[in-house]
């Protein structure tokens, strides 16, 4: 059976051309500052964010996490919607290495405002904790996809900074939110003091992102990057993987977008979903099952027995992402599963918890350790 593979972008495999990028690296110690791939990727991704410097990390996470450690000290507290992925999945690092405290806001799918945050600046006082930083995540994930617009961003960026706060941005999908919002990623980066960008997602790369920010913030990131086991030997490997990604694989994520769009159309007039296909800008698409069918974890369930794979990340709420792996007439075949399989009826399982498999984007208690399974440690992304 052939799989169409819809959880996440960072499914993707490098493609034959992106394996001879890599194959074809010249490296050398980045660690001592001596792989000119790296060094060619950093300065290339400074320069089209327009920032001084950046830094390559392992991961969103770790990037992330870099990112609040140039801007925080312990003790100090940042501003992020409830849904924000550096807060909420990344395993409790602001806390567990920078002893930093998180004040959630309910944003408007994953987007937050200025009236949101406007309250929310302790006073200085010697009972609270000092608000620092302001965190927004472009795309949205768990919020839906969604991107911000350049007014929307710069009247919060200017908010922020007029109260003396640091912004720093989570752009693990930023190049899909730069498509979709008609700017380029260096005009939404000027917005920021920090920015994260993911290479492992809607590029396409096996590993790895970028931190970037003025010279003495990379050169603070440098160190905790170390710090954090991710200064790396010969990494001009994986920094070819996303120099050619760069080249070939950002234009084409507007494909990713109208595929996103055309299933959310197909998928939003089957009977027992709810989706409202104006929410979706981006390669995300999320929709709820209706509880008389069964929950998302069931439904996910049949429809990957038929070779189509999509996240169950509430207990109604489905998500399917469209990437590089996946061709228009896939995301047509998915549409016509997710169909297929709702009305075949209700799903019969024994399941009595809605959250059983949901993963730990669900509402609700969060999973032991004990019992975290491996499908589960999937769907972090
Ligand atoms: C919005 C967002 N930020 C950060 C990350 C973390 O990226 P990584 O999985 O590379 O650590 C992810 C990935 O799942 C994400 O979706």
């Amino acid at each position: 059976m052939s799989i169409i593979d819809l959880r996440s972008d960072t499914v993707t495999k490098p493609t034959p051309g992106m394996r001879q990028a890599i194959a074809n690296a010249e490296v050398g110690d980045d660690m001592s500052g001596e792989d000119p791939t790296v060094n060619r990727l950093e300065a290339r991704m400074a320069e089209l964010l327009g920032k001084e410097a950046a830094v390559y990390a392992c991961s969103g996470t770790q990037s992330n996490q870099m990112g609040l450690r140039v801007h925080c000290r312990p003790g100090d507290e940042l501003l992020i919607d409830e849904t924000g992925h550096l807060a909420n999945y990344e395993a409790g690092a602001p806390a567990a290495l920078s002893g930093i405290s998180v004040r959630f806001v309910k944003g408007n799918g994953g987007l937050i405002d200025v009236p949101l945050l406007e309250g929310k600046v302790r006073p200085d006082d010697q009972h609270y904790a000092v608000t620092r930083l302001v965190c927004v995540e472009n795309t949205t994930n768990l919020g839906g996809g969604r991107a911000y617009s350049l007014p929307h961003m710069q009247r919060l960026s200017n908010w922020s900074w007029g109260m003396g706060l640091k912004v720093h941005a989570d752009g693990a999908r930023l190049f899909n939110a730069a498509e979709a919002q008609g700017y380029s990623v260096g005009q939404f980066a000027a917005l920021t003091d920090t920015i994260s960008v993911c290479l492992s997602k809607g590029l396409g790369c096996p590993m790895g992102a970028i931190l970037a920010g003025t010279k003495e913030a990379i050169r603070h990131a440098r160190r905790s990057r170390k710090q954090f086991g991710g200064a790396l030997r010969q990494s001009g490997m994986m920094a070819a993987a996303a120099l050619y990604a760069l080249d070939h694989h950002v234009e084409r994520l507007a494909e990713d977008h109208a595929a996103a769009k055309e299933f959310a159309r197909e998928v939003a007039q089957t009977p027992g979903v709810t989706l409202d296909v104006s929410a979706v800008e981006t390669n995300l698409v999320f929709f709820e099952i209706d509880p008389t069918w069964g929950t998302a974890a069931q439904f996910v369930r049949e429809l990957g027995s038929q070779g189509v794979r999509m996240l169950a990340l509430g207990p109604q709420r489905v998500r399917a992402v469209t990437h590089l792996d996946v061709t228009a007439d896939d995301i047509r075949v998915a549409a016509k599963e997710v169909a297929r399989v709702l009305a075949a009826g209700p799903a019969v399982s024994s399941e009595t918890s809605s959250n059983a498999a949901a993963g730990p984007y669900a509402a609700g208690p969060l999973p032991t350790h004990a019992s975290v399974t491996p499908d589960r440690v999937q769907s972090r992304n």
